[in-house]
């Protein structure tokens, strides 16, 4: 049986636990999200919470379990006038919490929320060589908007990336 999980949205308090939260899932070395940019620090963690809590059309919501952060979802609101109804997601959730239904539940935290900053259209991108993301975001009401071939070089193969997106 497990315990109750906590959806809530993230505060500058959280940023050693997500900090912690987002290397662990880079060592994972997974071939199905993009790698980091920068080395991450307490301070860069801190400073992506603030850009995204202080826009406002931007959320950052986390799933707890004892304590623990289990999951977090980004939706970046899109800055340009004329694109600021849109907002780009991005998600994971802690390797051994998987398949138990916290990234359903984080996006229908999102769906209810998403408007009430403005945001009536959603957009992530996933890699191609991820069927059962682009399943679980299907069965969320997403719809393939098109393929970017080839824009992920990994080692010697090229993946396509996949746009999705889904009105709210
Ligand atoms: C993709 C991910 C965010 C989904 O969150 P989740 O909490 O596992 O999702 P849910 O439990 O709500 O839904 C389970 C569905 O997710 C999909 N899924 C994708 N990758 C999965 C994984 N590694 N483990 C379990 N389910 C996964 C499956 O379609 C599964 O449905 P099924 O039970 O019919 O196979 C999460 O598995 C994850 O962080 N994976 C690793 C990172 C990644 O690949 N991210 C994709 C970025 S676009």
């Amino acid at each position: 049986m497990h315990s109750q999980l906590h959806l809530r949205d993230a505060t500058p308090a959280d940023a050693p636990a997500l900090n912690h939260f987002v290397l662990r899932l880079e060592s994972e070395a997974l071939p199905t999200i993009y790698t980091l940019e920068h080395r991450l620090t307490i301070e860069s963690e801190l400073a992506a919470i603030r850009r995204l809590t202080d826009s406002p059309n931007s959320l950052f919501l986390i799933a707890e379990r004892n304590g623990e952060i289990v999951g977090a979802m980004d939706m970046q609101g899109m800055r340009h006038p004329q694109c600021r109804h849109v907002g780009y997601v991005g998600l994971s959730v802690r390797k051994d919490q998987r398949g138990q239904g916290i990234g359903t539940a984080l996006f229908s935290s999102l769906f209810e929320r998403a408007k009430s900053v403005g945001v009536t259209r959603l957009e992530l991108e996933v890699f191609a060589n991820n069927p059962r993301a682009i399943a679980l975001y299907e069965r969320l009401g997403f719809h393939v908007d098109g393929v970017r071939p080839g824009l992920v070089k990994l080692g010697s193969e090229f993946i396509d990336v996949v746009v999705m997106g889904r009105v709210v």
